[in-house]
């Protein structure tokens, strides 16, 4: 469908940074966008005017509107799996009925974090929040983001089955007064379902008699929740059709509006839905995600670059790496296309990332002289986070710069051990302040980026059946009905757990 237009991308001239900003004075002001307290720099991209006219006949051919419109119309864009992908119903954008849903299944989560307040469950100060991939990553990156640190619920957010992530939560908190947040959109997930089993019986030895009674499940499966135990007046359902990866706006956001209050929610609501109609609205030459992917599918397909980086010069904001490996790496690592085909281009790259300015002491040395041509991506605040002397806050944002600067133009040295090549693309991201808004306008700016990159690549971003064969051995080894894998698995399981 779209290959003529991708023979023309990659046929494209390679001109480099520096002539690219010496061709185009104005250059910082054409790929220098802002949007809900955020500006986005695109001007360190090899992005030029042929290469974007390239791109939109690319969007266009791939029907990149009518696809945004049945995104947001809540059409079955999930093709494999016959459902909507409606995260946008959530803050108020997409299909009437699925908004009013959404809205009133808010409504009830803001009814009992009133409750919660008014001290009718008990008197809760902590909140141990269970769930895993998507029911645990936004949650927690967001808490980080903007505790203050003298909010009245303490949270604690734990995915690993490993004991040792959730024991010292435990020895911590004290079971009385402790809300168990468990939360997991088909309350099947063996990590989760097994930690909450082992903090009820925490909390029946520290003597509570009822522990169910402090439990709160946030699910789009009520029915196997109160299987589980879980009484119905705190479950907070959420649609089928909020993916896991996309679910923070739903009711899996329950901890982080009890912990940092309902109205911190309600604004990152608003951000981001100020960016789902800056996407919907924005021609593509100067829509964000647009661009930010044109970016994407440049360096992945022209420049073969493997991996993307991502480097966060903000404390705070230390765990979206993480975050934005689930979002991105679950939506859009494929092979196949729509139809089922073998798909003939490189899907997501493999995202990774750190915090500045610790990252820039370990890992850049291969940015700047390393053989892999890497697109990195810088996110710094420009309110500091900190009260110290503002020297700490103004060296984090100068060696923020510095390294985009450094990155693109190099230095030439006759010893090629001190030679930097430079020509090195990077994007800077830069928050005005560390606000509930901004932050739900850059992760919705994410989401709509995987779906642009996904449509270009003609691929459902939707699914993720790749990490279903995993599980599936998992409960294969942990059943012992007999059956044997592999001599090398079955070997290493004999020297954990002893001979049969
Ligand atoms: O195993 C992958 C996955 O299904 C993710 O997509 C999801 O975010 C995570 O597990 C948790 O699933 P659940 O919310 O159903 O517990």
């Amino acid at each position: 469908m779209t290959s003529d237009h991708w023979q023309t991308i990659k046929a494209l001239p390679q001109a480099s940074l520096e002539h690219l900003f010496a061709e185009d004075s104005d250059r910082v002001g054409n790929l220098g966008l802002e949007q809900s307290g955020l500006y986005f720099d695109f001007s360190k991209t090899h992005l030029d005017k042929r290469a974007m006219d390239a791109f939109q006949k690319l969007a266009d051919d791939a029907q990149l509107s009518t696809k945004v419109n049945a995104l947001f119309a809540g059409e079955p864009v999930n093709v494999s799996e016959g459902r909507a992908a409606e995260h946008g119903a959530e803050r108020g954008t997409g299909n009437p009925t699925s908004v009013d849903n959404a809205h009133a299944l808010h409504q009830r989560m803001r009814s009992l974090i009133g409750a919660i307040e008014a001290a009718a469950l008990g008197e809760f100060t902590q909140i141990i929040h269970l769930g895993i991939g998507g029911s645990a990553l936004g949650p927690k990156m967001l808490h980080q983001a903007l505790k203050l640190g003298d909010e009245k619920y303490e949270l604690a957010v734990v995915s690993n089955i490993d004991g040792a992530a959730l024991e010292p939560v435990l020895e911590r908190f004290t079971a009385e007064k402790t809300l168990l947040v468990v939360a997991s959109k088909t309350f099947t997930t063996a990590e989760t379902l097994l930690n909450a089993q082992s903090v009820l019986d925490w909390m029946r030895e520290q003597g509570i008699t009822d522990p169910l009674g402090q439990v709160v499940a946030l699910t789009a499966d009520p029915e196997q929740a109160v299987e589980w135990g879980v009484d119905e007046t705190r479950i907070l359902p959420f649609s089928e059709t909020v993916g896991g990866r996309y679910s923070l706006w739903s009711s899996i956001g329950f901890s982080v509006a009890l912990a940092l209050g309902y109205d911190v929610f309600e604004d990152l609501l608003a951000g981001a839905a100020a960016m789902d109609r800056h996407f919907q609205e924005a021609s593509w030459d100067k829509n964000i995600p647009v661009l930010a992917a044109f970016a994407d599918q440049y360096y992945t397909q022209v420049r073969g670059c493997d991996t993307r980086a991502v480097f966060a010069y903000d404390e705070r904001l230390g765990l979206l790496p993480d975050y934005l490996q689930q979002l991105e790496m679950e939506s859009n690592g494929k092979s196949v296309t729509l139809e089922g085909e073998a798909l003939s281009l490189q899907s997501s790259p493999i995202v990774w990332g750190g915090v500045g300015t610790d990252a820039q002491h370990a890992v850049f040395q291969l940015l700047h002289q390393g053989s892999h041509l890497v697109p990195v991506e810088f996110l710094a605040v420009v309110e500091p986070g900190d009260s110290l002397s503002p020297a700490h806050h103004n060296g984090l944002l100068l060696n923020c710069f510095a390294q985009g600067a450094a990155l693109m133009a190099g230095k030439k040295s006759d010893d090629s051990h001190r030679n930097y090549p430079g020509d090195r693309p990077s994007v800077t991201i830069l928050l005005e302040e560390m606000e509930a808004s901004s932050l739900g306008a850059l992760l919705a700016f994410y989401e709509h980026r995987t779906f642009v990159n996904a449509v270009l690549l003609n691929i459902n971003p939707f699914d993720q059946f790749g990490v279903e064969l995993g599980k599936q051995m998992a409960n294969k080894l942990a059943d012992d009905d007999g059956n044997r894998l592999d001599a090398s698995t079955e070997e290493l399981k004999k020297r954990a757990f002893g001979a049969e």
